[in-house]
């Protein structure tokens, strides 16, 4: 376990009048008027807050504070704003909501599991006419994101959907593993950052969600039962707009997050026996586990009583085992499935060049030669478009396809011009498709972003 994930889901108090609130603004402030009790609870003092249009209806925003980029379907209002040189999440809510929410995010951030960053809940909202507004929670945009209506433009294709909901089968069964019961699990409530052809998911509302030390498997069923009925609403409401496959069939789909979620939480909780001869099978599970994308941190061995038999259960899994070795080898922070494919590149470089080197060093030198000439290759322009970690998977891709193609071993700089011209430059840039609107809308007509490869 890393040390944040050793924090217990007690620690976070919730009485809501804790320590952290950023000092009340002084009448002499310019902004006294309008700002003068305004009450702001945050992690971390960040006066650039205290800039923003408080006093107005977050509809009312002024376009100028405002960052056009997606954002799914909420009950709320929900508004981006600039904050400085990053770019936050505003969402009017009550205030016993906007407080729960945020210590949940808290507690989850702790646990290290994917959610989106809280920033601060802000109460105590007045105009200037003196009507009460709405409190605020803020948190921050989670760069490269997308709610799932943006991951595709025209169609949604079976595959990009199956991909989809595997990848929030794992987050729920991540955030079952640390006891947390979500209450309203729905595409709508995750947020998707491509995964080298993969997606992974993070929690974006928390809302409805509660920490135990540890669910029933009644409260995970529940949980999946949320699940399994709001994908299908999710999907029949695709379907409707003409906007999935016409052979996915909802109902049948939405049930995959079943099979998915089962199938991940038996091999990542279940008790194994096996006869004392077959030890090895120890490690084999082990394997496996780190294959899934999990390191396990502490596991039950026991003899079973007649002696013959060992019983083995994993008791702590932590998820990110390739993320951990990509960051201890190379100090690049990027996804699971990221991480799965550049450490195999870097595996085949150290085989193809040096395969005594130490690991470390070769790593180093894989960085300065493959790694950083395909981000430094990548024009400004373009930079926008994709993670640095999912561009440099791309080009591995893409090197791979042009060598079979061609049937000869291609360069990697030649690799690299053939997917800046032919791949990364038709794609539609992600981050400026809206879709509600805050300002008027851009063409979305780029059907080659329209799945993950
Ligand atoms: N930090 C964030 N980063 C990126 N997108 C965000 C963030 N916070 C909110 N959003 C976007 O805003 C949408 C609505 O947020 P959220 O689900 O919290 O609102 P809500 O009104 O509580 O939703 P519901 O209708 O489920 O109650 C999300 O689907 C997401 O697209
Ligand atoms: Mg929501």
């Amino acid at each position: 376990m890393t040390e944040t994930s050793n924090a217990q889901w007690h620690d976070e108090p919730t009485d809501y009048d804790q320590a952290g609130k950023l000092p009340r603004l002084r009448s002499s402030s310019s902004n006294a008027e309008t700002l003068g009790s305004l009450n702001i609870t945050a992690a971390a003092t960040d006066p650039e807050l205290l800039d923003l249009p408080w006093h107005i209806a977050l509809e009312q925003w002024p376009a100028s504070a405002l960052a056009a980029l997606p954002r799914g379907i909420s009950r709320h209002i929900v508004r981006f704003a600039h904050l400085g040189g990053s770019v936050i999440a505003v969402k009017e809510t009550s205030e016993h909501l906007a407080r729960h929410e945020y210590h949940m995010l808290r507690k989850l951030q702790r646990l290290d599991v994917p959610c989106v960053k809280p920033v601060a809940v802000i109460s105590g909202r007045t105009t200037p006419e003196g009507e009460e507004l709405d409190p605020v929670l803020v948190t921050s945009h989670l760069k490269f994101s997308l709610p799932y209506r943006a991951l595709f433009s025209q169609t949604l294709r079976r595959d990009t959907l199956t991909r989809l909901i595997d990848a929030q089968a794992l987050l729920l069964v991540r955030l079952h593993l640390i006891g947390f019961y979500w209450g309203d699990v729905s595409l709508s409530n995750t947020l998707f950052r491509r995964d080298a052809g993969s997606f992974a998911a993070y929690l974006v509302d928390a809302e409805t969600g509660e920490l135990y030390p540890e669910l029933s498997s009644g409260q995970r069923e529940y949980d999946l039962e949320i699940a399994r009925v709001n994908i299908a609403g999710e999907l029949m409401d695709l379907a409707e707009g003409g906007l999935i496959e016409e052979k996915v069939d909802p109902l049948a789909t939405s049930e995959l997050i079943m099979d998915s979620y089962r199938r991940l939480w038996t091999e990542l909780t279940e008790k194994e026996s096996f006869e004392l001869g077959e030890r090895w099978r120890v490690g084999a599970r082990i394997r496996r586990l780190n294959e899934l994308g999990f390191d396990v941190e502490e596991y039950v061995i026991k003899t079973a009583e007649n002696g013959t038999q060992i019983q083995l259960q994993p008791k702590v899994v932590d998820a990110g085992h390739h993320s951990r070795r990509l960051l201890r080898l190379t100090g690049l922070d990027a996804q699971e499935n990221q991480a799965r494919r550049l450490l195999n590149d870097m595996d085949a470089y150290r085989a193809d060049n040096n395969p005594t080197l130490d690991e470390e060093f070769s790593a180093h030198l894989w960085v300065n030669e493959v790694f950083e000439p395909i981000v430094r290759a990548v024009p400004r322009e373009l930079g926008g478009k994709l993670e640095p970690a999912e561009v440099v998977h791309e080009v591995l891709e893409h090197r791979w396809y042009m060598s079979e193609r061609e049937d000869r071993n291609v360069p990697l700089a030649e690799a690299v011009q053939s997917y800046l011209d032919d791949e990364l430059r038709h794609r539609r840039d992600e981050a400026e498709i809206m879709l509600t609107s805050d300002a008027k809308p851009r063409s979305t007509d780029d059907s080659r972003a329209s799945t993950a490869r």
